[in-house]
């Protein structure tokens, strides 16, 4: 009976956490920003504010490391990514909404 409870308990987090690495993804994720710094993105927010994985993944496939090989390969520029987050920001902020960081030190941190 107890193993039984353990072995159903273990089946339910396994498919939590394949949940979280394989369907939506992370809900936090670390972009690497260069000589300025890593940015902590907050994934889960976006997914859930937006509604619209398109928004960014029209970009860049739902894998992870997926900019990182586009530039790699030339595919995409630096900072075209970059752009479409501070474009989006900008938007909001000059509509007045609640939006994410548009200054260099908002989103990049040493
Ligand atoms: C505001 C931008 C944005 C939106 C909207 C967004 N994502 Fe992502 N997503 C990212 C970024 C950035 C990465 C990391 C890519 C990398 O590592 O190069 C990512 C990575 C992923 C990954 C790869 C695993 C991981 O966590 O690194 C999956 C899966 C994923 N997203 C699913 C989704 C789904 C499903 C939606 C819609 C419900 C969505 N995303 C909406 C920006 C976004
Ligand atoms: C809304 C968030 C955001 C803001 C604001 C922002 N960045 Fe970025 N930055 C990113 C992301 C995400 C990346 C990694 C993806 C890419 O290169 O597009 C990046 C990448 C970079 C890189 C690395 C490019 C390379 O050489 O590989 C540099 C340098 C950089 N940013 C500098 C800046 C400076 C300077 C400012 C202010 C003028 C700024 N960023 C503002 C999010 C931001
Ligand atoms: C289409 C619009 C859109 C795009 C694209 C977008 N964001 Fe945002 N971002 C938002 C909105 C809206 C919020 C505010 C969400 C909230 O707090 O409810 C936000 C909030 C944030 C925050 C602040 C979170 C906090 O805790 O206050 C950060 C950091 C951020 N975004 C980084 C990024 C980065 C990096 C990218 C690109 C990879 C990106 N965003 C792309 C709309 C966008």
């Amino acid at each position: 009976m107890y193993k039984k409870a353990v072995i159903v308990g273990i089946f339910i987090l396994s498919l939590t956490f394949t949940g979280a690495a394989f369907g939506a993804g992370s809900a936090n994720i670390v972009l690497k920003g260069g000589h300025f710094g890593d940015i902590h993105f907050p994934h889960k927010l976006h997914q859930d504010t937006l509604k619209n994985c398109k928004l960014c993944h029209k970009m860049f496939p739902m894998k992870k490391g997926a900019i990182e090989d586009l530039i790699a390969k030339k595919t995409l520029k630096k900072k075209e990514v970059m752009k479409n987050c501070e474009k989006c920001h900008r938007a909001d902020k000059a509509k007045g909404v609640k939006t994410g960081p548009t200054s260099c030190r908002g989103c990049h941190k040493k």
